[in-house]
């Protein structure tokens, strides 16, 4: 059996900066026409220059592959600056500050008036907002205690496109079909595995992420979401290398690597849920539609044909490594 992905999309990618891009970038532009490429770089990317280098640098480790550019989020951006980047970058990426990897310089109060001028700004210029949704609460109940924070911009600027990034919650999928400018992605982990899988045996530390993995119920929601093809739902990786050292030690970073086996993956579990007729529109289609982008046409080909996951790729550890899914890509 084959199936056939038309200009697969990753809409929340990390792809690093240097050595570590240069190793892992093909594991995402070998599947992918392009990705949402996110800002949280060392230093984060909060200028023009630095929105073009780090573009360049991407165009120079990948082909065929369209790099969509994000800001990493600041108060202080004007419409002069928004206006000035425009034409370079697809969305601004806001991250509470220290919520996760490389997030230091996030925003740190979510009051409508600290944040009216940029949000204005962005709604004026079209510019879509992504967000990473976690309050500083109990892990467990980050993101749920972020929904009013959600609802509260929603409301506000109801002409700003806003992009739940990576959902865990049952809470987030039903905030997200409340306001018709809310929508989501959501990872290729999360509609695996709950905390169970990361912590309730021996601690699988390449499953650690932000926002950590819930509870069945949540997953569920995740899943029947998905694999109903929901026209606000749009699959983003996640995908969040990190060297193995950093990942096997004392203060393990959080981040899944996912890139490698997102589409057999993904077409495992849409299959075996009776749902492979709408992973095309999880995959591309209803990204293209919420975010208005034209990727360069770019068919891949999947076949039900076992594949054995590497150990590493680019010297990282992937999801499911070593383990045999149930379809692979046609090279
Ligand atoms: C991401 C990373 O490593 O950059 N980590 C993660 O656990 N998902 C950052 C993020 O998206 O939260
Ligand atoms: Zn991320």
């Amino acid at each position: 059996m084959q199936l056939q992905l038309h200009t697969p999309l990753d809409m929340h990618l990390h792809l690093r900066q240097g050595e570590m891009l240069q190793n892992i970038a093909k594991c995402s532009s070998d599947f992918f026409s392009g990705a949402i490429i996110m800002p949280n770089t060392v230093p984060p990317v909060t200028t023009k220059e630095q929105l073009l280098g780090y573009k360049r640098e991407i165009l120079n480790n990948t082909s065929g592959f369209t790099p969509y550019m994000t800001l990493f989020f600041k108060n202080d951006y004007d419409k002069t600056f928004l206006q000035s980047v425009r034409d370079e970058l697809t969305a601004i990426k806001l991250y509470p500050a220290g919520i996760t990897t490389n997030s230091e310089g996030g925003v740190s109060g979510f009051g409508i008036e600290e944040l009216e001028p940029t949000l204005q700004a962005m709604s004026e210029l079209g510019i879509p907002l992504c967000i990473h949704g976690e309050s500083d609460g109990f892990v467990m109940d980050r993101e749920a205690e972020f929904m009013p924070i959600y609802e509260s911009i929603a409301k506000n600027f109801p002409d700003l496109t806003i992009i739940m990034e990576h959902i865990t919650t049952k809470a987030a999928v039903e905030t997200l079909q409340k306001y018709d400018n809310l929508f989501a992605t959501i990872t290729l982990h999360h509609l695996y595995i709950t905390l169970d899988d990361v912590a309730g045996g021996m601690l699988q530390p390449h499953l650690f992420c932000k926002p950590i993995a819930k509870r069945p119920e949540d997953k569920a929601a995740l899943q029947s979401v998905a694999f109903s093809g929901h026209e606000k739902v749009m699959f983003g990786s996640d995908s969040a290398p990190h060297p193995r050292d950093k990942k096997e030690s004392c203060g393990c970073a959080a981040g899944v690597f996912t890139a490698p086996v997102a589409l057999p993956a993904l077409a495992q579990i849409f299959e075996q849920n009776g749902a492979l007729d709408k992973l095309q529109a999880f995959i591309g289609d209803n990204a293209r539609r919420i975010y208005g982008v034209q990727a360069p046409e770019k068919t891949v080909t999947l076949e039900k044909k076992p594949f054995e996951v590497a150990q590493t790729y680019g010297g990282v550890v992937p999801m499911f490594a070593g383990q045999t899914l149930e379809w692979s890509v046609v090279q």
